[in-house]
This record gives C-alpha cells, structure tokens and sequence, in this order.
C-alpha cells in the first residue's frame, strides 16, 4: 500500500509498504478516507522527537472504514464509518480507567509518561500512522468511534486531534464563569482552545500569535481579541496592560517547544540540544497569568526543560496543569456542541492534499504557506 514514510528532517517520501494485518485479536484494520496533519507532526518533521526512525509512517488524525476485525472484536463491524482517537489506550489499565487515555501503562514499553500515539515515533510505541491507505487499530474496542451519519468526514477528523485537544485545553484551565483566557497560538489547538473557552464560561479570551492570518482567524472562528507579539516590545508588559495590570485568569500554552521569540532559547532547544525546544511561550504564560491563576500546558514539550520560570510559578501560586490530550473523553460534549450547530470544527481545514502530495502538505502547513491553517490529506472515498 501507499505510506507516507520519514526519511529524515525535512524529508518526507512516500513509499510502497506492506499492508497491515490483524496482529492481536482486538486488533482492526482500517481504509483510510481522511487523515490530518497536526502540529505535532510537525516537530517529528523537524527531527525535534527523539527516536523518529526513518521508513516510520506518520498521521494520528485518522478517518476511516473498517476493513477487517481481530477475532474478539465487539464493537466494531467491516464497513463501519470510524474515527479514530490519536492516542492508543488498552482501556483497562490503572491509567485508562481514571480516563487517562494518553497515559495508558500499557502499549509504550518504551516510556512510562507518555502512552502510545499513532505514528508519533518509538518513543510513544512506534505504532505505524494513517498517512497512509490502511492503518492497524490496536484495541478498536476501546478507541474508535462509529461516526453518526450527521457528522462529516472532516468534522470527525478534527474530533480525533486538534479541536478536541482545544476544548480539553480550555478544560484543564479550569475556567471560570467571566475568567479572562489568554491564549498563547493561534494554530489549529490554539484556535480551538479559544472557541472552546466561550463554551466554558470565559468572559474574554485573547489569542496570541505572529502570523497574521492565524490571528485574523482567531477573530473569526474563535472571536477572540488578538494580540500580534511584533507590534510589542515585551509581549508580558501588553497582556499585563489589557487584564488589568494584574494579568489572565487562566493562560493556555498551545505553542509548545517549538516557540518563536526567544533566539538563545531556540539555539539551545534546536541547534544545540541542551533542552527539548524553547520553554518561549510557557514562560510566557508564567508571566502573564495572574497571581493566583492557571495555566494549561498542550503545547508539546520534550521531556526536559533547562529555563522554564519554575520558581515564578511557585511565588504566584499558579496551578499548571498539562497533557496529552484523552480525546476520547471529550467526544461527547463535542458531538453535542456539533448537532447543536454551535461549532463545525473542519471550518479550520484550510488545505486538501492527495497523499501522493504528502511532502507539499508538510512543507506548506510547516512554513505557513499560502495561508494555511490546517491540511487534511485526501486519502480514499467513503
Ligand atoms: N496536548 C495534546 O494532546 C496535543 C495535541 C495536538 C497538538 N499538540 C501540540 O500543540 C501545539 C500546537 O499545535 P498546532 O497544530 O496548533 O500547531 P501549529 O504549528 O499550527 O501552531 C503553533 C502556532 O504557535 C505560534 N507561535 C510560535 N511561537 C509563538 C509564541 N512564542 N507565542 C505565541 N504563538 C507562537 C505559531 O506562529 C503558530 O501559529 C504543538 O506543540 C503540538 O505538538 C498537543
Ligand atoms: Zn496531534
Ligand atoms: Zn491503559
């Protein structure tokens, strides 16, 4: 079958594989229609994750039809229309039945934070990705979901990822009826983040980013008032100024390690290796919560830090809460949130790429061509 496939930073191919089989009886097999491209891969691309081995298949944004079940599955019936959460979770294990999906103790022998995640490298289980025509679903009984038959392909698509992961950063902010929300990203998950926290209760949300268009979006989708870090000298001192003097109630980080605005930090993160990725932007939200306040961490990180603003946190009393997300957790509000017209998520899918187009995809989405938000890759017809 046809794969996207790693070949090192930068370079993506795509590649004759063999097709997946039934490896495990709870195993399935799925035709693959749409598949995302999601931020996260994009620290993969950028050879940031540690043990991304090249001929890996990316892709944890997956749509797809069931082609084969393993022989104890019970859920799920060839031809059912699914989607797919991005992370792999056994379901029954000390973690998964406190809902703690993407820590599940089960499927990543090779880490004991992180669970297993599809197509994320070995370190997350070096499970294959649905960037590709067919993907092995490990524990379908447990992850994928029969899409109901009012709800698109994309729309679902952005359920397995990135708005999903929004709503739940808005979530782990705690937010508060008439809380202010900074925002920092204004990506697919920053710009989630942002529409999801009106559903919460805020009573203003700011989104912070760089990039024009991303911040007219954030206006649009998330109706947000935006902050552009290049019209302030110290992007701390603005926020600081628009919530009072005091700063944001809740702050969420949907940047992560690969943050802009520090050129020391990024030399230490990127080019030297001293510390997974710029801690840029959750310092950022240390500075600009307020006393007392949260601050949600989505925005990946790798696992050390060698700058982040511990003691300022500690001194002002923030509570920082983070993780992968457990996607899964958040479809039923969402599903409501849909039916109900109140969001349709795919709004955010600016780009369609055929997988034999996989390596423009990547290109585009990573250096924010041609106004690109989020792409999907078009991989089959249901
Ligand atoms: N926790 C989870 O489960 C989960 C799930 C999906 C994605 N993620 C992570 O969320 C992050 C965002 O994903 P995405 O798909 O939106 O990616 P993206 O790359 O499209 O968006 C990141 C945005 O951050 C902006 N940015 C860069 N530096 C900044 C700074 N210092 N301050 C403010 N904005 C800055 C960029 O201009 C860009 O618009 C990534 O780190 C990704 O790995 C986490
Ligand atoms: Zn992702
Ligand atoms: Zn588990």
């Amino acid at each position: 079958m046809r794969a996207m496939v790693y070949r090192g930073p930068y370079k993506i191919g795509l590649a004759d594989k063999p097709e997946p089989r039934i490896e495990h009886p709870n195993d399935a097999i799925v035709r693959v229609l749409r598949a995302g491209v999601c931020g996260s891969d994009l620290h993969l691309y950028h050879g940031m994750m540690p043990d991304t081995r090249i001929g890996h298949t990316f892709g944890h944004e997956i749509v797809g039809v069931v082609e084969e079940v393993g022989s104890s599955v019970q859920s799920l019936s060839p031809g059912d229309r699914v989607m797919v959460p991005f992370h792999i979770s056994c379901g029954s294990c000390f973690f998964c039945r406190r809902g703690l999906f993407t820590n599940c103790h089960n499927v990543n022998a090779n880490a004991t934070a992180i669970g297993g995640i599809f197509g994320y490298s070995h370190s997350t289980g070096g499970f294959d990705g649905g960037q590709a025509e067919r993907v092995r679903v490990p524990f379908a009984d447990v992850g994928p979901q029969i899409i109901p038959d009012w709800l698109s392909d994309e729309d679902a698509l952005m359920l397995t990822d990135a708005f999903a992961t929004g709503y739940f950063g808005a979530q782990l902010g705690e937010i508060r009826e008439l809380d202010t929300v900074v925002v920092f990203g204004a990506g697919p998950v920053g710009l989630s983040a942002a529409r999801s926290a009106w559903f919460l209760g805020a009573g203003r949300v700011i989104v912070v980013d760089h990039l024009d268009y991303r911040l007219e979006k954030a206006r649009t989708f998330a109706y947000a008032e935006t902050v552009d870090i290049r019209s302030h000298r110290d992007i701390v001192v603005a926020l600081k100024r628009m919530t009072g003097g005091l700063g944001a109630d809740v702050v969420v980080d949907a940047v992560g390690a690969e943050a802009d605005g520090h050129v020391l930090q990024h030399v230490m993160a990127a080019k030297l290796k001293l510390q997974g990725g710029s801690p840029v932007a959750l310092n950022w939200s240390i500075d600009s919560a307020r006393k007392g306040g949260r601050i949600a961490v989505i925005g990946a990180y790798g696992p050390v830090q060698s700058a982040v603003r511990i003691g300022d946190a500690m001194n002002k009393g923030l509570s920082i809460r983070a993780n992968q997300a457990p996607v899964k957790r958040q479809w039923p509000r969402l599903l409501e949130h849909i039916r109900a017209g109140h969001v349709k998520p795919s709004e955010l899918l600016t780009h369609r790429f055929e997988l034999d187009d996989i390596a423009e995809a990547y290109h585009v989405f990573s250096a924010k061509l041609d106004d690109c938000i989020k792409p999907a890759v078009v991989v089959g017809e249901g």
